[in-house]
């Protein structure tokens, strides 16, 4: 080996060895770049020193000298390192700035939720609070206290699913007007919202689990008129200020006399403007109110009850109710 060669041999690890000690980013990492550096049975430059002996007598001095010179300069570099690294915050993190973006998740609420807030939100303003039953719901509470005869055909195996005992999954969310009336005195107006459960099968315009919202007010000298004022007045709030309403008769054994209220709206289906049902409603019935503890000559109210799933087809265009139940995120992601 000539001088030449090993001065070459030890610029090249000179060039090296920064960009080794710089890529340290712990403590950790900096001892094992140190040790291959300078270890005494394997690092670099004890490697370039066990070179020695093959240069020429006349030569080793020079040698020497570029050798020291080298592992001067690896221990300065060296100790920067370290004081950096004890010094430092943590190093800063390496960003990959090629890498393509991730995209965003974002929550939205469901449809049928847009709905009920957006009703709760029309009612809450003439003074009505949201007050909430049971699904598993007692077969009185159900039928009997709302003044379903005995062999009405909604108590049938075939509508209604029974628990054990005397339980059903409520069918609809008029048992709550029965459990305000018990815990709350007169005035009462309160909406209901929540899931009621009937033994249908699942097809386009039904399904076994339904939201339904409810509303009732209670209170001395309520008549028909306040029914149908403040059914009107949300039914424009919700589908537009010149929405055309009306009443037409329906019959429910818990309200006299019982209607359905329709508005005149396209529903988007390409079919054009019609009368479309939006709720059932009515007085509620002197039997219940009894049934419930009040004094039916001295208290009146109205109910009624929607399908907010139904609402929300009309709203969005939507023409099989199974998209708001099958939680498929292509659909869902429109709301957000
Ligand atoms: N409970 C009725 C139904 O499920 C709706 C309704 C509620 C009707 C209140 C009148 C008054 O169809």
């Amino acid at each position: 080996m000539t001088l030449l060669e090993f001065q070459l041999a030890c610029s090249a690890l000179a060039d090296e060895a920064p960009a080794l000690i710089n890529g340290a980013m712990s403590l950790d990492a900096w001892g094992e770049v140190r040790n291959a550096l300078l270890g005494r049975k394997a690092g670099r430059l004890t490697e370039l020193m066990a070179l020695l002996p093959q240069l020429e007598k006349e030569e080793r001095r020079a040698a020497g000298a570029a050798v020291n010179t080298l592992k001067q300069k690896i221990e300065t570099w060296l100790d920067a390192a370290k004081a950096a690294l004890e010094s430092s915050a943590p190093p800063a993190p390496r960003h990959d700035l090629t890498m393509p973006g991730r995209a965003q998740w974002k929550g939205a609420v469901h449809p049928v939720s847009l709905v009920i807030d957006e009703i709760c939100d029309i009612f809450r303003e003439l003074g009505f609070t949201v007050a909430l039953g049971p699904e598993a719901e007692s077969s009185w509470y159900n039928f009997a206290a709302l003044n379903f005869p005995d062999n009405h055909p909604a108590m049938d195996m075939h509508d209604t699913l029974y628990l054990k005992g005397d339980g059903v999954l409520r069918t609809h969310t008029s048992p709550v007007q029965v459990r305000t009336m018990q815990a709350y005195p007169p005035p009462v107006r309160i909406l209901a919202p929540g899931n009621v459960y009937r033994r249908d099968f699942f097809d386009a315009t039904h399904a076994p689990v339904f939201a339904q919202l409810e509303g009732m007010a209670i209170d001395e000298g309520i008549t028909f008129a306040d029914l149908k004022a403040t059914l009107a007045h949300f039914a424009r709030a919700f589908y537009g200020a010149r929405t055309p309403t009306r009443l037409v008769p329906s019959y429910f054994p818990f309200t006299e006399p019982s209607g359905q209220m329709e508005v005149f709206f396209d529903v988007g289906d390409g079919r054009g403007e019609r009368w479309i049902e939006i709720m059932g409603c009515g007085l509620v019935h002197p039997a219940v109110l009894e049934a419930a503890g009040l004094e039916s000559e001295r208290y009146s109210g109205w109910a009624f009850g929607m399908g907010p799933a139904r609402i929300a087809m009309s709203r969005f265009s939507l023409t099989d109710i199974r998209l708001l139940y099958d939680s498929d995120i292509r659909f869902l992601e429109q709301f957000a």
